[in-house]
């Protein structure tokens, strides 16, 4: 199969929609991935989506992303700003990382403003809710298609 997209989502994302909805809107997780899915079937590239609250398997995935995938869209919660493994993974893998918070973290507590994973991403989306998802897939699509051309 050829290699696709992986949008990796980290902790307490389960919770989308009812988990502070002021903050992080109404729109679940479920409800992302469908619309990713099938903006993903319109451009014919695959898509693969996890949601995990454990910061080993989010590490894990990752590394399994590196022979599978073109480019991975990534949420990692709170483990952004504390996981020091989760950047070094992103390092060591070495495959483009669109940073995605739903929030806006730098206009939040001052402990959500420096994000380890935005050291190594090659881009970030934050503070346009679900619609993040959407834009950071664009991205993910336009590097996915100039990668799989020079294959
Ligand atoms: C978040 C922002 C993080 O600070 C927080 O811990 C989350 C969600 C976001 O999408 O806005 O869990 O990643």
């Amino acid at each position: 199969m050829k290699k696709g997209i992986w949008v990796l989502n980290g902790p307490n994302l389960n919770l989308l929609g009812v988990r502070r909805p002021e903050i992080y809107g109404k729109t679940t997780l479920k409800e992302i991935q469908q619309e990713l899915e099938g903006r993903c079937r319109e451009e014919g590239v695959p898509l693969v989506f996890h949601q995990t609250n454990h910061e080993g398997v989010l590490i894990d995935l990752l590394h399994e992303a590196r022979e599978k995938a073109h480019v991975v869209i990534l949420n990692a919660g709170a483990f952004a700003h504390t996981s020091i493994a989760l950047r070094d993974a992103i390092e060591a893998v070495g495959i483009p990382v669109i940073e995605v918070h739903l929030s806006n973290p730098q206009a939040r507590e001052p402990f959500r403003r420096h994000s380890y994973v935005a050291e190594v991403a090659r881009g970030v989306v934050a503070g346009f809710g679900a619609l993040g998802y959407r834009l950071a897939l664009e991205a993910a699509l336009h590097w996915a298609k100039e990668k799989e051309a020079s294959s």
